[in-house]
C-alpha cells in the first residue's frame, strides 16, 4: 500500500509539475517589467531554408515549421501583454526564388489562414495585411478579405502580416498618393508633413515597431519597415527562425529592456 501511496504521490507530484511549466509559459517571466514591454513587435523570419538544409530536408519543411513558430509567437505575445505582432512572410524581392518554392508559399499562406481562422477568431486575434496583395493568386486574395472582414472587432491582439511587401514600394505609393490630392487641389505641398505621409503607409494607425527581431544571423533589413524603424530597437540572433522559440523571444525581451531609448535626447 505504502508503495502504490508513493506511486501515486509521484504521478501527482508530475501532473503538478507539468501544469505549473505550462502555467508558467503563459505568464510573463519575473525578471521582464510588464510596464516597459514593447507595444509592437516586427519580426523578420528567416532561416527556413537552411534550417531544413541542416536536417537533410527540402527547404518547404523549414516553411511549414515556421508557421507553427509564428502561431506559437502570436499566442505568446497575447498572453504577455504585447498588443501587436507584424511578421514578414514574403518580400517583393521573393518572386525571384524557383516557382517551385514561391507557388509552395501562396499555397501554404492559402491552407494556413483557411485553417487558423476560427481558432484566431475565438481568441480575439484581429489580422490584417500589408503588401501589394493584387499580385497574390486570386484564391489568396479572397481568404485575405475575409479573414481580415472576420476578425475586423477582435481587440486581444494585433496579427499584421507583410505579403508582397517592400518597404521601397510602400513609400512610393504613399508618394504618389499624396502627389494626386496636391494635383486635386486638396493639398498643399507646404502642408506635407510626417503625420500625413504616415497616414497612407499600411502601418496607419498602428503605432511604429519599438522592437524589430531578424532571425538566421543576417544584418540586414531586407526591405522591410524602412520609414517605421527610425527609432525602433533591433535584435539580431543566430537562431534559424523555426527554432526561434518563447525562450528565445524571452531572450530578445530582455534585451529590448536593457536598451536605453534616448530619441535623440540627452538624460
Ligand atoms: C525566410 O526563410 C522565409 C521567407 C523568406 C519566405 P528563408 O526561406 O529565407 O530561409 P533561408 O534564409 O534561405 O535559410
Ligand atoms: C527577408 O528574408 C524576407 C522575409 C523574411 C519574408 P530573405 O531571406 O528574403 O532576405 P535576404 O535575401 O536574405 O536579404
Ligand atoms: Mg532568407
Amino acid at each position: 500500500m505504502a508503495t502504490h501511496g508513493k506511486n501515486i504521490d509521484q504521478v501527482t507530484d508530475k501532473t503538478a509539475i507539468k501544469e505549473m511549466n505550462v502555467k508558467l509559459l503563459h505568464t510573463l517571466p519575473a525578471d521582464l517589467d510588464r510596464q516597459h514591454l514593447p507595444q509592437h513587435v516586427a519580426v523578420i523570419m528567416d532561416g527556413n531554408g537552411r534550417w531544413a538544409k541542416k536536417q537533410g530536408l527540402p527547404r518547404i519543411v523549414g516553411h511549414r515549421q515556421g508557421v507553427d513558430v509564428l502561431k506559437d509567437l502570436l499566442r505568446c505575445c497575447k498572453d504577455w501583454g504585447i498588443e501587436s505582432l507584424t511578421a514578414y512572410a514574403f518580400s517583393t524581392e521573393n518572386w525571384g526564388r524557383p516557382s517551385e518554392e514561391v507557388d509552395f508559399l501562396m499555397v501554404l499562406f492559402e491552407r494556413v489562414l483557411r485553417k487558423e481562422l476560427h481558432e484566431m477568431c475565438m481568441e480575439g486575434v484581429r489580422i490584417t495585411f500589408m503588401g501589394d496583395l493584387e499580385a497574390l493568386p486570386q484564391s489568396l486574395q479572397a481568404e485575405i478579405q475575409h479573414s481580415m472582414a472576420e476578425t475586423a472587432n477582435n481587440k486581444a491582439v494585433r496579427f499584421n502580416i507583410a505579403i508582397n511587401y517592400g518597404s521601397r514600394r510602400e513609400i512610393i505609393k504613399v508618394c504618389r498618393h499624396v502627389a494626386e490630392k496636391v494635383r486635386a487641389g486638396e493639398l498643399n505641398p507646404e502642408d506635407i508633413d510626417e503625420s500625413i505621409f504616415e497616414q497612407h503607409l499600411y502601418t496607419s494607425g498602428i503605432h511604429d515597431p519599438d522592437l524589430l527581431i531578424r532571425t538566421s544571423g543576417e544584418m540586414r533589413l531586407s526591405n522591410f519597415l524602412l520609414w517605421q524603424i527610425a527609432y525602433t530597437e533591433i535584435y539580431f540572433t543566430d537562431i534559424l527562425w523555426p527554432e526561434f522559440d518563447r525562450t528565445e523571444f524571452h531572450h530578445a525581451l530582455v534585451a529590448y529592456q536593457q536598451r536605453d531609448r534616448r530619441f535623440g535626447k540627452v538624460k
